[in-house]
């Protein structure tokens, strides 16, 4: 999968997809990341990208001029369309379900804003979907964008090392994740459940199963709501 990130702060990507996950998926050769810094596409003489706004009020909006140029360069630089993606706190909220749809693309364009946001004239221009990764204001998109890269990669085919590892996370099925366990099997006086230790495999996933549901309706009750939990048994 080809990831093109368009930002204002490129170099905060640096090490995050060099690490962990998108880094793993980077050297196994699954995924590219091409990262474009706006400002270069700025025509102004100082490369200004922002302005107040029509209107009055605080902050400085996200000029169209700079963000349409960046956004059709990068666009052009692969024949594959790209599902396009602006971070936004007015978008659809991040979830499980949406990461494992994007995990299907085979080119994704993320921009990220800052400053009090774009110029509206940008969504209305742009085949562009927003996407807020939760209810609260980040100072720029760079750190959704990460939060969206990071949950779309581990769900590509290959990426992770166990064929099922994804599989078992917290909101594949619609439920929270059941309690996990390492060495030693007791720890400051704390055992691990019998039947972690049975090697029942049916009597482990039943508990397994039982354990998410009583975790999900005690921490998470709008997810069993929402009717997306598959039933298993
Ligand atoms: N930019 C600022 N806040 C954001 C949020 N919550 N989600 C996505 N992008 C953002």
């Amino acid at each position: 999968m080809r990831f093109d990130i368009l930002s204002l702060f490129p170099e905060i990507f640096d090490a995050f997809l060099k690490s962990s996950m998108p880094g793993i998926a980077l050297e196994k050769g699954l995924v590219r990341y091409c990262l474009h810094d706006i400002r270069d596409y700025s025509e102004d003489k100082h490369k200004k990208v922002d302005d107040r706004p029509y209107g009055g009020g605080p902050g400085m909006v996200l000029r169209c001029e700079p963000v349409v140029r960046a956004f059709e360069a990068a666009a052009a630089m692969d024949k594959r369309p790209a599902r396009a993606i602006m971070l936004t706190p007015q978008g659809k909220t991040f979830r499980q379900d949406m990461a494992a749809d994007l995990a299907r693309e085979e080119r994704l364009l993320l921009l990220c804003g800052h400053y009090e946001g774009f110029d509206e004239r940008i969504k209305e221009m742009l085949p562009i979907e927003e996407i807020s990764v939760g209810d609260y204001v980040l100072s720029g998109g760079e750190s959704a964008a990460m939060v969206v890269v990071d949950a779309v990669v581990r769900l590509i085919p290959g990426v992770l090392g166990h064929k099922d590892s994804a599989g078992n996370d917290s909101f594949s099925d619609g439920m929270l994740e059941y309690p996990q366990y390492t060495r030693p099997a007791v720890y400051r006086g704390s055992g691990v459940p019998e039947v972690l230790l049975s090697g029942n495999h049916k009597e482990i996933n039943y508990w397994r199963r039982k354990e998410a549901e009583k975790r999900t309706c005690a921490r998470r009750p709008d997810l069993l709501d929402s009717g997306n939990t598959q039933d298993s048994e």
